[in-house]
């Protein structure tokens, strides 16, 4: 199985949002990475087949999306990063409904529903509307309404918006376990929550895919890069001024350990650490710091 996005472009009035991408998606976890803006949503939305590229195919095994339609459309799930469901329904009776949309069997559905309020800890809140939900909780039926389906891709827009660190944590399981034979593809501006379970990564800049690879693959060029080191607490601020801090964290005797990114060593005790996908990001992304330190 796979999906191949041939050359497509999305130009809107004066605006190239995604320009002539070249991405073969394969089953796993795929993590697409960039900052606001980056033309993420834009790539999902053709890829869904909700909007059409300017030019350019996008083909599922070889066969262009777009002479598949309804066929494609099945073996499709979509959480939209603009999932909000402002309905009066409840979870269940809005997941019921999807489900008929869908074309999905009663029982089927109810079985598959259950199955997905249980892995997305929904069921105590199955009777309440959707409106009263929180916003962690109205992104968990999204994702649950995108799975009905049982997709052979799923394509999640920021699924992880509005997440406690707890169901960070649960999605991420679930995810790694869903993936199998799958291809699953998720945008993000916060690495972390991809990390650990893409098998995959493309980072995406100005409408372009600039990398592809796995971590393992992404990080190496910022190999010796990555630094971290001891400075006096009161020093902090000349240093930020002159280094890409990346982390800091007060220790005892006035000291404060900071985590920096630099072609060299710019401290003397400075320390190489084992570059993560974060640092890669704040590499290709200085900017993303300031909007790291302002959420
Ligand atoms: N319907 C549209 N009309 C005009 N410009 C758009 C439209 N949708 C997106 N854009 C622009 O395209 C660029 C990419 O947007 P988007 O795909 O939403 O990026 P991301 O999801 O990575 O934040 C942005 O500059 C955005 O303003
Ligand atoms: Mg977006």
């Amino acid at each position: 199985m796979n999906l191949q996005i041939m050359n497509v472009t999305k130009e809107f009035k004066d605006k190239k949002a995604v320009d002539k991408v070249n991405l073969t998606l394969a089953p796993g976890v795929w993590g697409l990475l960039g900052a606001n803006g980056a033309g993420k949503t834009t790539l999902m939305r053709m890829i869904t087949d909700i909007m059409s590229p300017s030019s350019g195919v996008i083909k599922y095994n070889g066969k262009d999306i777009k002479k598949l339609g309804k066929l494609y459309r099945e073996i499709l799930g979509f959480l939209p990063q603009e999932f909000g469901c402002s309905s009066d329904f409840s979870v269940v009776d809005y997941l019921e409904y999807v489900a008929a949309y869908k074309g999905i069997e009663k029982k089927v559905a109810r079985k598959k529903i259950a199955e997905l309020l249980d892995i997305l800890t929904l069921s105590d809140v199955k009777k309440k509307k959707i409106v009263k939900l929180s916003g962690g909780m109205r992104r968990r039926v999204g994702i649950a309404q995108a799975m009905l389906n049982n997709p052979e891709i799923l394509i999640l827009d920021e699924p992880t918006a509005g997440l406690d660190p707890g169901e960070r944590i649960r999605f991420r399981n679930f995810i790694s376990e869903f993936s199998q034979d799958r291809i699953v593809l998720i945008s993000t501006h916060i690495v972390s929550d991809i990390e650990y379970i893409s098998t995959q990564n493309a980072i995406m800049k100005g409408g372009k895919i600039v990398d592809v690879g796995t971590t393992e693959e992404l990080v190496k060029q910022i190999e010796g890069k990555v630094w971290s080191a001891l400075i006096p607490a009161k020093e902090v601020a000349v240093f930020e001024r002159k280094l890409r801090i990346i982390n800091q964290k007060n220790e005892p005797n006035g000291m404060v350990s900071i985590r920096y990114l630099s072609s060299n060593s710019e401290v003397d005790n400075s320390v190489n650490e084992e570059p993560r996908l974060e640092d890669l990001y704040l590499w290709l992304f200085p900017e993303a710091a300031y909007e790291r330190e302002v959420k």
